[in-house]
């Protein structure tokens, strides 16, 4: 008998793995018994009921996290479970080629139907976030948003914004006694901050977006939304903001629901790095609050990022199920991070976790998951089945196909400038229509009266 030849150290480990697995009597079969559970590799179940535990997928470019989230999204889906995440490179989209119901969103309205997002909806905190504002600034938004309130002045879009901040200024004497100071230089911030925004201004704008829409299902499979983010992501900030205020809406929506059988919805953070970046203390609070919270009520939140450095350890620390994709070990630092992504990994003596995370090959994974007591199990080498759908980018036919069809997808919204071009439009319908009869009715009542006269 010949030994087996392996080519890399993450080949024998996972077939030292398999055998082993056999060994102890283990199979694809008898592992789904506690539970409904999505197989992500032939020895890797995410279990429904600890998915809302949520989880960390890390790894180097190219180590294969994205197709990773387009097997999540679809084993997800499959159990009936919806899914949002974020398209940052176009490479996600292929998720529409497969079985899952796909629908296409952008905050633009270009790629799919329109993510907006108003003001008012947004809150404060999150568009201090947006605009990068000192703490000092910040409380100028408060106020703004106080003194908006209290006036019952509109605050949607980015123009009425810029209305009450003027106002703010007009008043700041009166204002300053009742709601706290106000000075002229952190308004003059604010506004250049707002123009510096421009590029993302349509997104500021009503109708608003209901994130109660990702919640849908279609024929028992979990609707998939994508948020088109190439455009988004080029202002880190805001991209971060809609996020951030998408998670926060529905954690202030959904109910309580203890404990169930699969979550009532994923959530996906691509490039989640971006959304802890120059994040304010308050936020970070807020957004570890959020996730502590939401899972009480049926929400998984995964974060997908190169290292797990990215994700602050208050945050990290909730992560039950994580994914860990190769690391590249080109300088010192990034020895150190191997090393502290191994060591975040629950043990698993067999391995040696950091030599594989430095050699595994593309779509291979160190993972460790919730098992059935409810707790972390050792990692294991794993390599993660590709998805059903098409690796990679769509055309721009496919991807119309799912934003017509998308269901929840709401028409393009009527701006102000099409809402009179459309009243126009039926105006002068109508004084035609009537122009036309009365032309029409003056001309029957000439011809009938030269035919009477003609005929008499
Ligand atoms: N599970 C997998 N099965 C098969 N091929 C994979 C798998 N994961 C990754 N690959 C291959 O590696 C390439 C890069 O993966 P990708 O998910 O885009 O990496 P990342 O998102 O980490 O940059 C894919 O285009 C695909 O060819
Ligand atoms: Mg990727």
């Amino acid at each position: 008998m010949t030994r087996k030849r392996f080519q890399s150290v993450a080949e024998k480990v996972a077939h030292d793995n398999s055998r082993l697995a056999v060994a102890r009597g283990e199979s694809a079969v008898t592992a789904i018994q506690d539970g409904i559970s999505i197989e992500l590799a032939p020895n890797a179940r995410l279990r429904g009921r600890y998915a809302n535990r949520h989880g960390l997928i890390a790894g180097a470019t190219g180590s294969g996290k994205t197709v990773t989230l387009q097997t999540l999204a679809e084993g997800f889906s499959k159990i009936g479970v919806p899914v949002f995440l974020a398209d940052v490179k176009g490479d996600i989209a292929g998720l529409a080629t497969g079985p899952s119901p796909v629908q296409f969103l952008d905050c633009y309205g270009k790629q799919g139907s329109p993510l907006r997002v108003s003001i008012a909806a947004m809150g404060p905190a999150v568009l201090s976030r947006a605009l990068g504002l000192s703490d000092v600034q910040s409380s100028v938004v408060d106020i703004a948003f106080a003194y908006a309130a209290a006036e019952r002045l509109p605050l949607e879009s980015i123009r009425d914004f810029r209305q009450v901040l003027g106002k703010l200024l007009a008043h700041r004497e009166a204002i300053s006694a009742t709601l706290g100071q106000v000075s002229p230089v952190s308004i003059g911030v604010i506004q250049r901050a707002l123009l510096r925004l421009s590029s993302a201004v349509s997104i500021f704008e009503p109708p608003g977006f209901d994130p109660a829409t990702l919640l849908g299902t279609r024929d028992g499979k979990g609707l998939v939304s994508i948020l088109a983010a190439d455009e988004l992501i080029k202002t880190p900030d805001v991209y971060a903001t809609v996020l951030l205020w998408l998670l926060s809406d529905l954690f202030d929506r959904l109910p309580e629901v203890g404990d169930l059988d699969r979550p009532r919805l994923v959530f996906i953070f691509d490039e989640s790095h971006l959304l802890f970046d120059n994040c304010p203390p308050a936020l970070l609070q807020r957004i570890e609050q959020i996730i502590r919270l939401v899972r009480s009520k049926g929400v998984g939140v995964y974060f997908a990022t190169q290292s797990p450095a990215d994700i602050p350890s208050t945050v990290a620390g909730q992560l039950g199920n994580r994914i860990q994709h190769a690391l590249r070990a080109a300088t010192g630092k990034d020895a150190k991070e191997i090393r502290a992504a191994a060591e975040s990994l629950p043990r698993n003596p067999a391995l040696n976790a950091a030599e594989l995370i430095a050699t595994m090959a593309p779509g291979q994974a160190l993972v460790s998951l919730i098992g059935p007591t409810g707790t972390p199990q050792p990692c294991e080498l794993a390599r993660i089945h590709a998805p059903t759908c098409k690796l990679g980018a769509i055309s721009n036919e496919e991807r119309a196909k799912h934003f017509a069809a998308a269901p929840g997808a709401k028409p393009r919204p009527v701006s102000r400038w099409r809402y009179a071009q459309a009243v126009f439009a039926i105006v002068a319908g109508w004084a035609g229509a009537g122009l036309v009869l009365f032309a029409g009715a003056g001309l029957g009542f000439y011809g009938l009266r030269a035919a009477w006269r003609l005929m008499f």
